[in-house]
């Protein structure tokens, strides 16, 4: 081929490029910066906040409290005096209003349109010239002419790219609402990951009022940050030291308790594991999990038994995690293994410490990732000790972490046998030592 024939198929039509292509280094770099959207959780999962032009998508199932969410994030922009534009195409005005007064979010910049057709929320984005827009939801929204049914594939789509693309041109920040069906099929966010710059999925638990939000699909920041939240019957509040919902407040130290640290992505979380040993009579006495695998527990009872001469095989086992939490990090399996102990020793160790590692079958403590964002997490609340797994080499000041190669270790530095088999020469770690 010629140096200077033209490329691709003869036929191609060519246009007037929107701008001309620069050397990178003179692309000005303000055009992605991002703007705090002055809540502080949602700033975090987005990687400092929102980027001009930028397209959210928010899924979650029903119910959870998306739109609530979407319309205090909208409130609070609006507060600083920005015209900020709520599309609501599921609920009417009035309803969206009702909500408002109940969470507070009544704003005078705060705009609010009810519309399911996508020439109408184009209009108004043109009207209004927001600086902020909100749709709830995605899946709502129709376009006039396009095939396929409202809230399906093709038409999600459709509704989807004209954003995008008005987003792009006005430098507009975008908040798409999106549903998740427990089944994923009608027109689900998978299908919208393409096409949008962030994927934010939020969770909830039906029992208790907390939310996490993390990014599935990050263009500007972090994928594995966690944003948390708690509902609440005005409206829903961030948490930003979320480690007390986890864990009971308790001055004085009770057998069968153990402190760990988990992870929600890249975030440390204080949790608490409780246990119960009873007497049991039953061939097969009863193990019971809440929050945590069963199989994992069923693992760390039996290297209890085997490694570390803890008797569990004629008593019931009851294992449960605080505040609902469900805790399927690895790291936490020591805190198991040490909940157990103590609660069938009947003895608590005295002094508040996390213990953090992996459980092995042949009873030995295994490594774990993020060690030193764990034990830094547990020395900002104020924690002074921590078991650890060998070669983590954490020296971290008003911290001291000890080194236990094993389960067995572990249960004999915090003395937890029964008293009858507690070894006085054995080795133990001076609980009063500072
Ligand atoms: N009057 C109220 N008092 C207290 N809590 C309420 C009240 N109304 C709604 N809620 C809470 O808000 C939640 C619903 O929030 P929201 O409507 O934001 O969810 P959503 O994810 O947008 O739901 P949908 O998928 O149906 O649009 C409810 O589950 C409930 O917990
Ligand atoms: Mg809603």
């Amino acid at each position: 081929m010629a140096p200077h024939a033209p490329t691709g198929p003869a036929t191609a039509v060519r246009s007037a490029p929107t701008s001309a292509a620069r050397p990178i280094g003179d692309v000005p770099l303000h055009e992605a910066a991002s703007t705090s959207t002055g809540v502080g959780e949602l700033d975090r999962v987005l990687g400092g906040g929102i980027v001009a032009g930028a397209v959210v998508l928010l899924a979650g199932e029903p119910g959870v409290g998306k739109s609530t969410l979407l319309l205090d994030v909208a409130a609070r922009w609006a507060a600083g005096g920005r015209r900020t534009l709520y599309v609501s195409a599921e609920e009417s005005a009035a309803q969206v209003r009702l909500r408002a007064t109940r969470t507070d979010a009544l704003r005078d910049t705060l705009y609010l349109a009810a519309e399911t057709d996508l020439g109408a929320v184009l209009a108004h984005i043109d009207q209004l010239d927001p600086t902020l827009l909100v749709l709830d939801s995605v899946q709502a929204v129709t376009v006039s002419g396009a095939d396929g049914v409202p809230g399906g594939v093709a038409q999600v789509r459709e509704v989807t790219n004209a954003l995008v693309r008005v987003a792009k041109q006005r430098r507009l920040p975008v908040l798409l609402v999106g549903h998740v069906t427990k089944d994923g099929t009608v027109a689900g966010p998978r299908l919208l990951e393409h096409l949008v710059d962030v994927v934010l999925s939020f969770e909830g638990d039906r029992h208790s009022g907390l939310r996490l939000v993390r990014a599935s699909k990050n263009r500007f920041g972090p994928a594995d940050e966690v944003g948390c939240f708690e509902m609440t019957e005005t409206g829903i509040r961030e948490v930003a030291d979320p480690s007390h919902l986890f864990t009971s407040a308790r001055a004085e130290p009770v057998p069968g308790t153990a402190l760990t640290v988990t992870q929600e992505g890249r975030r440390p979380l204080l949790s608490e594991v409780q246990a119960l040993v009873a007497p049991s009579a039953a061939q097969t006495p009863r193990r019971v999990t809440h929050g945590l695998e069963g199989g994992r527990v069923s693992v760390i009872l039996a290297v209890l038994e085997r490694k570390a001469r803890v008797r569990l095989y004629n008593k019931e086992v009851y294992v449960s995690t605080v505040g609902g939490a469900r805790v399927i990090d690895p790291a936490a399996d020591l805190s198991v293994a040490l909940a157990v102990a103590s609660a069938a020793a009947e003895h608590a160790y005295h002094r508040p410490l996390v213990a953090l590692g992996e459980v092995g079958l042949s009873g030995e403590v295994r490594r774990v990732g993020g060690i030193e964002r764990r034990v830094a997490e547990a020395a900002r609340l104020g924690f002074g000790l921590a078991l650890v797994p060998p070669g983590s080499n954490i020296s971290l000041r008003g911290m001291r972490a000890v080194e236990v190669g094993t389960v067995a270790a572990a249960v004999d530095l915090l003395q937890l046998r029964p008293a009858k088999r507690r070894d006085p020469d054995g080795p133990h770690l001076r609980l009063a030592e500072g």
